[in-house]
C-alpha cells in the first residue's frame, strides 16, 4: 500500500512573476482553494496518510495554509459561520513534514530532498500545478497498475505536437491499457521529441530513483531533471505509462490558469448560471 506523497513547491514560479515574487505559486486560487489544496484532496482520497512538502523560500504561506489559525477559527465560532469553519479546518488530521530544498534547482533535486522521508517505500509524486479534474482519480489508476506490478508509474497525456518543447516526452510499447515506456527526453524539439506523450505531475516512484538523481549531472534548463534519472533507471526496472483519463489543466501558466478558473466557475452551482450570463453577455458584443 502506498501511504506517502511528496508535493515538491520550491519552484520560482517565474511564469507568474510579479505575482510569485514573495508568494507561492502553489497558493494561486482556483475560485476559492489554492492549487496545493486540491493536490492535497487528490492524495487523500486515496488513502495516503503522510505529506512531505519539499518548500523553499517565500513558501511560508504553504505552511500556514495546512497549520490551525485560532484567531480565525475563534471569530468564525463567535460569528456562527459553521460552514467556513469546517472549510478551513479540513487538514486536522493530516500527517505533514516540511524539507527545504536549499536552491531551486530542479524537480530531480527536489525529489532528492524526499529520500530520508521516503525511506525504502514507494511514494507518490504529485506536482500541484497540474490539476487533473477531481472527478476522475488518476492517482487510483496509477497505484493499481503499481499494486500490480511492483514499478515505477508515470501519468501520461497526448499533447499537440508543437507544446512537446513544455514536457517531459516519452516513448514506448502500447500493452493491455498502458505504455511499457522505452524512452524519456526532457523538453525536446519537436523534430526530436520521440512521440507526443507529455509526462504529466503525477509520479508513483520507488527508492531506486534516489541513487540515480545523486549522481545526475544537470540537463535541461542547467536544472537537475527528474525525467534524466528515470532514463536511467530504465536500465534497472520497467517504467509504466498510464495515459490520464478526464481532464487536466496546466495551472502553471497564466493561459492554463485562466482556463482552469472559467472551467472550475462554469462547474460551480453558486456562481455558475451568474458567470454563464456574464460570458454571453461578453461575447454578445464580438
Ligand atoms: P515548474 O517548472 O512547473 O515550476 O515545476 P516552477 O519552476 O516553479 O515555475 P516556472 O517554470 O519558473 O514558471 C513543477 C513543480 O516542481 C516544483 C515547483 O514548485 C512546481 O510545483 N519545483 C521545481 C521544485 O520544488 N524545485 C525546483 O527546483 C523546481
Amino acid at each position: 500500500m502506498i501511504k506517502k506523497a511528496v508535493l515538491p513547491v520550491a519552484g520560482l514560479g517565474t511564469r507568474f512573476l510579479p505575482a510569485t515574487k514573495a508568494s507561492p505559486k502553489e497558493m494561486l486560487p482556483i475560485l476559492d482553494k489554492p492549487l496545493i489544496q486540491y493536490a492535497v484532496e487528490e492524495a487523500v482520497k486515496v488513502g495516503i496518510e503522510e505529506f512531505l512538502f519539499i518548500t523553499g523560500k517565500h513558501k511560508r504561506a504553504i505552511e500556514d495554509h495546512f497549520d490551525k489559525a485560532y484567531e480565525l477559527e475563534e471569530r468564525l465560532k463567535r460569528a456562527g459561520k459553521y460552514d467556513l469553519l469546517e472549510k478551513i479546518n479540513c487538514f486536522e488530521n493530516l500527517n505533514i513534514a516540511y524539507i527545504r530544498q536549499k536552491e531551486p534547482k530542479g524537480l530531480g533535486d527536489a525529489i532528492l530532498c524526499a529520500k530520508p522521508f521516503v525511506k525504502d517505500e514507494a511514494f507518490v509524486v504529485i506536482l500541484s500545478d497540474d490539476l487533473i479534474d477531481p472527478d476522475h482519480s488518476v492517482l487510483h489508476e496509477m497505484i493499481k497498475i503499481y499494486e500490480e506490478k511492483k514499478a515505477p508509474v508515470i501519468a501520461l497525456e497526448a499533447v499537440p505536437l508543437e507544446e512537446v518543447s513544455r514536457y517531459g516526452i516519452v516513448s514506448g510499447k502500447k500493452i493491455d491499457g498502458y505504455y511499457i515506456v522505452d524512452n524519456l527526453i526532457e523538453k525536446p524539439e519537436p523534430a526530436h521529441a520521440p512521440s507526443n506523450l507529455a509526462i504529466i505531475g503525477r509520479y508513483i516512484l520507488t527508492p531506486q530513483i534516489f541513487k540515480y538523481l545523486d549522481s545526475l549531472q544537470p540537463g535541461r534548463g542547467g536544472e537537475i531533471q527528474l525525467t534524466d534519472a528515470l532514463k536511467v533507471l530504465l536500465d534497472e526496472t520497467v517504467i509504466y505509462g498510464y495515459i490520464i483519463e478526464g481532464k487536466r489543466y496546466d495551472a502553471g501558466e497564466k493561459l492554463g490558469y485562466l482556463k482552469t478558473i472559467v472551467e472550475f466557475a462554469l462547474k460551480d452551482t453558486e456562481i455558475s448560471y451568474q458567470f454563464v450570463s456574464f460570458l454571453k453577455d461578453k461575447f454578445s458584443n464580438l
